[in-house]
């Protein structure tokens, strides 16, 4: 059976073959969505991170066949046009990213947490924050989303 859901507002279908494809390679491979990135593959760096019905997620980890009706939001799906997230603003502002590798993952972490807490204080931006930066532009990160709570 296939499986109907949502990415960035475009229904999308996966087919019955594809039940058990992690999210991550369907959004790269069939989508061509790339921002989202492979880093472990075992649920640990959250470079793939997605939102799930709004909440983050680590796509290497999730079947494609466990989507059904669901809404997916990638950073692709961030900006509306050419207007930029105020997140994805922020990181540009503050100049967040070094290899930029993990910085897609970050970002939707980052929109996820203050959709949910509007002014996180710092022990809650630790405590959401658990994407893995191994150029560890972690202070920048932090700054960039309290600009955006401020
Ligand atoms: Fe998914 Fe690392 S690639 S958590």
């Amino acid at each position: 059976m296939s499986t109907l859901f949502f990415v960035n507002d475009q229904q999308v279908e996966a087919g019955p073959d594809e039940t058990q494809m992690p999210l991550l390679w369907f959004l790269r491979e069939k989508l061509q969505l790339t921002g989202s990135k492979f880093g472990c593959g075992i649920g640990q760096c959250g470079a793939c991170t997605v939102h799930l019905d709004g909440a983050a997620v680590r796509s290497c980890l999730l079947p494609v066949g466990k989507l059904q009706g669901s809404r997916i939001r990638t950073i692709e799906g961030l900006a509306q046009g050419t207007r930029l997230h105020p997140v994805q603003q922020a990181w540009l502002d503050l100049d967040v990213p070094q290899c930029g590798y993990c910085q897609a993952g970050q970002i939707m972490t980052a929109v996820s947490l203050l959709e949910r807490i509007r002014q996180p204080t710092e022990q809650q931006i630790c405590d959401n924050m658990t994407n893995i930066c191994r150029c560890g532009a972690y202070t920048r990160i932090h700054k960039a989303i309290r600009q955006v709570a401020d």
